[in-house]
């Protein structure tokens, strides 16, 4: 039974899951670098205006004693140095990987008593002063990774279903993740670099650039036998765009704020993979150099 739940990562994200996750009745503990955060009670501005107010258990760079469960939920190019300390204490313990991006779960050095299950969800959240604002209602999707087993995964779609539904476990996550990822590449580095709301990239003058983009993926996952088709893409990029046409994206929200970007592991993981297979992916390539130079 899980009852006990590690997050490690305390972004919008992490800090979305603890609530729902508190107010079900687990036991959650925040895993942060800071050593001061959270020592006062957080707010969570629910979907439809409440305010919830709790205080989350919170440990700084040390995970509880023994974890039911752990959710990973840092930026991408956090993951290593954020699970890699803990990884000799997590055996046994299933761990959910839950980013933007791929190529994350690579760098983890790994052993078969690991138990690794890897996670998209469409939420999304804003970090507040006093907490975290939950944007838009999305949906979550988990699957294994490796031999991770399957009783399993439907033991942890269950308790996170019952906190912030709906939760569902797919068998072929690597379609789930590489439509996010393709929804990423595109709408990502374009509001980064124009400097503009998800919603400005229906104009048209974006119409041809985004579908560059898409067209180089397709190639990608036709390759790679991703179950995953140029029009299913396409077709889902737009809907996200019109979904969250008010929001600005996790990328455009980085380079506002001068922090570091997801990149890497957005349109920089299509280049590095186009290149493994000889697959030329040059629009992908320009974005994710124009980024890189901001
Ligand atoms: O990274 C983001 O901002 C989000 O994944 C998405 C779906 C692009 C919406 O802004």
């Amino acid at each position: 039974m899980i009852k006990n739940i590690a997050i490690i990562g305390s972004g919008a994200i992490g800090l979305l899951w603890a609530h729902h996750l508190k107010q079900k009745g687990f036991e959650v503990t925040l895993i942060g670098r800071r050593p001061q955060l959270l020592t006062q009670p957080l707010t969570l501005q629910t979907h439809s205006g409440q305010e919830v107010t709790q205080s989350i258990n919170y440990l700084h760079n040390q995970l509880p004693s023994s974890p039911d469960l752990v959710l990973v939920m840092t930026k991408a190019y956090q993951i290593a140095d954020a699970i890699s300390p803990y990884l000799d204490q997590l055996k046994g313990c299933p761990i959910v990987l839950m980013h933007n991006g791929l190529g994350t779960v690579e760098q983890l050095s790994l052993a078969e008593q690991h138990h690794v299950f890897l996670a998209t969800t469409s939420h999304g959240a804003l970090k507040s002063q006093s907490g975290v604002e939950h944007t838009g209602l999305g949906q979550t999707m988990v699957g294994c990774y490796g031999d991770a087993g399957t009783d399993q995964v439907k033991t942890i779609c269950k308790a996170l279903n019952s906190a912030l539904p709906p939760v569902e476990y797919v068998q072929d996550i690597n379609a789930a993740l590489w439509k996010k990822l393709a929804i990423n590449c595109a709408i990502n580095p374009l509001t980064a670099i124009n400097q503009c709301r998800n919603g400005e990239l229906s104009n048209t003058k974006y119409t041809q650039q985004l579908d560059t983009i898409i067209k180089e993926i397709s190639y990608l996952t036709e390759r790679l036998n991703i179950n995953l088709s140029y029009q299913e893409m396409r077709e889902t990029v737009d809907t996200v765009i019109n979904n969250t046409a008010k929001n600005y994206s996790s990328m455009h929200q980085d380079v506002l704020n001068g922090r570091e970007t997801e990149i890497d592991f957005i349109n920089g993981y299509i280049v590095n993979i186009g290149k493994a297979l000889g697959i030329p992916t040059p629009e992908n390539e320009k974005l994710w150099r124009a980024i890189n130079k901001l």
